[in-house]
């Protein structure tokens, strides 16, 4: 089980900095499992625990921006370059706004991020209340029978804790789209090498109403009122 302080957790939901996040807790602004938290340095299993902002950090003064992108592979989903990983998402978005991730693609998955800096937006898609339904394009490097497809129909268990049903379609003999309605850390990386059958491709094609579309690897574009309006809701 992988514990996380709840200020790192929060930053990476995209929803406000660490240092954010502090004040948010300081203030009673965050729940864990229902409960307001202001103690520091508390640590919550992003798997299993129920974090809410209240109120997510307003930016009513400043230009909200949403953004799609098709992410390319090797570029990792974080606002900070590393030695180990130096080409972030956010590179590939020139424009002056302060803009982060909204959740994550591990850096081999390719498809539809969004990036923003509202966190209302962030909190309508990823958090797990919302049950936001991402589909996804799998491919795989051996056939995939119709048994493991059921397995991932009805769950699988991770952890002690088991996945929530998905909605599979055939699409080719080693490919499938997969529909999803939470959002575990690599979920479908690791309940397809559960069921027996490790991913060799993973596109995420489309989040809630918004597909990914003809968008070319590293494209992005602004989204629309309708579309914004469409993922809060
Ligand atoms: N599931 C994964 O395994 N990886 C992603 O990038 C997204 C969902």
């Amino acid at each position: 089980m992988t514990l996380v302080r709840l200020n790192k957790h929060i930053a990476s939901l995209g929803i406000a900095s660490r240092r954010e996040a502090d004040v948010l807790i300081s203030d009673g602004k965050i729940k864990i499992n229902g409960k307001v938290v202001t103690e520091m340095g508390v640590k919550v299993n992003p798997d299993i625990d129920k974090v809410e902002v209240a109120g997510s950090v307003a930016k009513d003064r400043e230009k909200l921006i949403h953004i799609a992108l098709n992410k390319p592979k090797g570029y990792v989903c974080s606002v900070k370059a590393t030695r180990q990983d130096p080409k972030t998402v956010v590179d590939l978005v020139d424009i002056d706004e302060r803009i982060y991730p909204v959740g994550r693609l591990d850096k081999e998955t390719t498809g539809l991020l969004l990036l923003t800096n509202d966190g209302t937006f962030v909190n309508a898609i990823i958090h797990p209340s919302s049950e936001s339904e991402k589909e996804y394009e799998v491919t795989f490097p051996q056939q995939i029978p119709m048994g493991a497809i059921r397995k991932l129909e009805v769950g699988v268990k991770l952890q002690g804790t088991r996945t929530l049903p998905t909605r599979v379609k055939k699409i080719g003999p080693a490919k499938i789209r997969i529909v999803l309605k939470e959002g575990k850390n690599r979920q479908v990386r690791r309940i397809c090498q559960k069921v027996g059958y490790p991913v060799k491709t993973l596109k995420r094609i489309r989040i809630k109403g918004l597909k990914l579309g003809d968008l070319e690897l590293g494209e992005w574009r602004y989204l629309s009122k309708d579309e914004v309006l469409g993922l809060k809701s």
